[in-house]
């Protein structure tokens, strides 16, 4: 093989991860230190084309930072994430983040109150329980975005 050959077959088996995180949409997670289930939830998310970012706060912070920007006390979760301008509160679906950037409605963004099982990043097992996902409106009332049945 020439080596400018070789060269272009090296780019092009390179192509597409490259590609792939070129793709990728920047999201940036709020999460206090050794949080599992945050980790297992950006998994989810890395596996769906985001590119999250952990950033380790104390939880104090970490629910100042959810109140300061826009997430009411009945839909706190474990993490916080900045995607696009939006909240994204808790274990919510790679899918539904999709969604929400494609409709860009007005609204601080999307919340899974507390951890339900069987949510990305909560799965222990074959145990689900029915969860919804709350769009959070900018005024701080919260309406069904998406709901999902448990088993
Ligand atoms: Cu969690
Ligand atoms: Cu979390």
């Amino acid at each position: 093989m020439q080596p400018f050959t070789a060269l272009l077959a090296a780019t092009l088996v390179f192509a597409p991860a490259t590609q792939a995180l070129a793709d990728a949409t920047p999201t940036h997670v709020r999460k206090t230190n050794g949080c599992g289930c945050c980790l297992a939830w950006m998994e989810h998310l890395e596996e769906n084309r985001f590119a999250p970012t952990g950033e380790n706060m104390f939880a104090g912070l970490l629910v100042r930072f959810k109140v300061d920007n826009g997430v009411p006390q009945r839909m706190v979760s474990c993490h916080t994430a900045e995607i696009e301008g939006y909240i994204v509160e808790g274990h919510v679906p790679a899918a539904d983040i999709r969604r929400l950037l494609e409709e860009r409605p007005v609204a601080v963004g999307l919340a899974v109150p507390e951890m339900p099982l069987g949510s990305p990043g909560m799965d222990q097992g074959h145990r689900t329980e029915a969860y919804d996902v709350f769009l959070i409106r900018n005024d701080g009332t919260t309406e069904i975005f998406a709901a999902y049945l448990g088993e």
